[in-house]
């Protein structure tokens, strides 16, 4: 018998089908392990014995693998898991799988979840290893993207599928948490390349800057796409308002917590204008906006249909503590209280993504991989 390989997509569909009974395997070390695992909507039954336990002690490692469920293994490239598959399938197991292309191809993986079809379709791309998401706006032939992660080749196959040619591409402001794939997606279509010029003046290649108050649209009639500047995350940071209706709101505000001014060594003066743009931009803004974060912490920040999105009434009633606070200094407060060590490959990754670095594909997959640190009280 031979073990099977399975792709990330497949592992996303089975950890969401209550019926598919498996057990994940993560036969990486612990330490990657612990760095970062495969999470779902839904509960995985999950174990971590590492390769080299089946290397040196292997009677006693397969010993650790309950019998009588299907086994799905994931290492760091494939091949480790495809080694231990085969222990498995030698010691009497017998529905074993592998996933194809490692820890990577989970991290790198991208559910698109259709979320309005309004005459134009509005999608967030889920991506559950970062727990990150980008979103496509669809009208009349063209696709706009905001804040598409460096998984080009998913966006084009996407835009492909549908019909759709990539015109223009936003970014919400300078990421410190994932490779941001614009960049790289205006050089691969003849998309424009939006991005606030305060975070991007530095920037070593060409975009158009977009400015607080801009309106985008399409060619043919569709949805209007207004520019809004809400520093504080970043100073550049700025929330992209679709149809009056969806806020693309970056890491300016999740649905639980909101994002943290403290990742640029200025937490004070950022959360300064945090709680301006909380107060006087988000402030008067209307109960049914429909917020579309850029992260969320965990799945139970996802609505029953497995999409982070929610209404800002809902977000305020969520967060009440936070958007109750009424002064800056209180504000600040809450950040200090709530700060915590950001990972260290965050001041890389700015500077690969305003092009100020370049690293080759492989360290760009490692610099990438793993989940996002940017909400404010994630670590509470
Ligand atoms: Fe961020």
């Amino acid at each position: 018998m031979e073990a099977t390989a399975y792709t990330a997509q497949s592992l996303y569909t089975w950890i969401l089908d209550e019926s598919s009974n498996f057990l994940l395997l993560d036969v990486r070390n612990p330490t990657e392990f612990t760095r970062f695992k495969v999470e779902g909507p839904k509960p995985i039954d999950m174990l971590n014995v590492p390769y080299m336990e089946f290397v040196e002690f292997e009677e006693a490692s397969v010993a650790k693998v309950p019998k009588g469920k299907p086994v799905r293994i994931v290492c760091a490239k494939e091949g480790s898991a495809k080694f231990v598959a085969d222990i498995l399938l030698n010691n009497g197991f017998t529905d074993v799988g592998f996933l194809a292309g490692g820890i990577k191809s989970w991290g790198n993986m991208l559910v698109p979840k259709l979320l309005a079809d309004n005459g134009y379709q509005l999608y967030q791309f889920i991506r559950p290893g970062k727990a990150s998401c980008s979103y496509g706006l669809a009208s009349g032939g063209e696709l706009m993207l905001f804040d598409p992660s460096r998984n080009v080749d998913f966006y084009q196959q996407f835009a492909e599928e549908k019909g759709l040619a990539i015109t223009a591409t936003f970014e919400t402001h300078l990421q410190a948490d994932y490779i941001a794939g614009s960049n790289s997606i205006a050089q691969a279509t003849s998309a424009t390349f939006l991005a606030p010029p305060d975070d991007f003046k530095d920037a070593q290649y060409e975009y158009t800057p977009a400015q607080d108050g801009d309106i985008y649209g399409f060619t043919q009639p569709g949805p209007e796409i207004r520019v809004l500047h809400t520093p504080g995350h970043t100073p550049g940071s700025t929330c992209y308002l679709i149809d009056g209706t969806y806020l693309v709101s970056g890491d300016t505000m999740f649905i639980q917590s909101v994002g943290r001014p403290d990742l640029g060594g200025k937490a004070e003066a950022w959360s300064k204008m945090l709680f301006t743009t909380l107060t006087q931009i988000i402030g008067p803004m209307g109960n049914s906006t429909l917020i579309l974060p850029g992260h969320f912490a965990d799945w139970s920040e996802a609505n029953e249909d497995f999409a982070v999105v929610d209404t800002l009434g809902a977000i305020r009633n969520r967060n009440a503590a936070i958007y109750a606070i009424n002064n800056e200094a209180d504000f600040y407060a809450f950040i200090r209280d709530n700060m915590r060590e950001q990972p260290p490959e965050y001041a890389k990754i700015r500077l690969i993504n305003a092009g100020l670095s370049v690293v080759d594909d492989e360290e760009a997959e490692v610099m990438d991989l793993g989940k996002n640190e940017c909400a404010a009280s994630a670590g509470k």
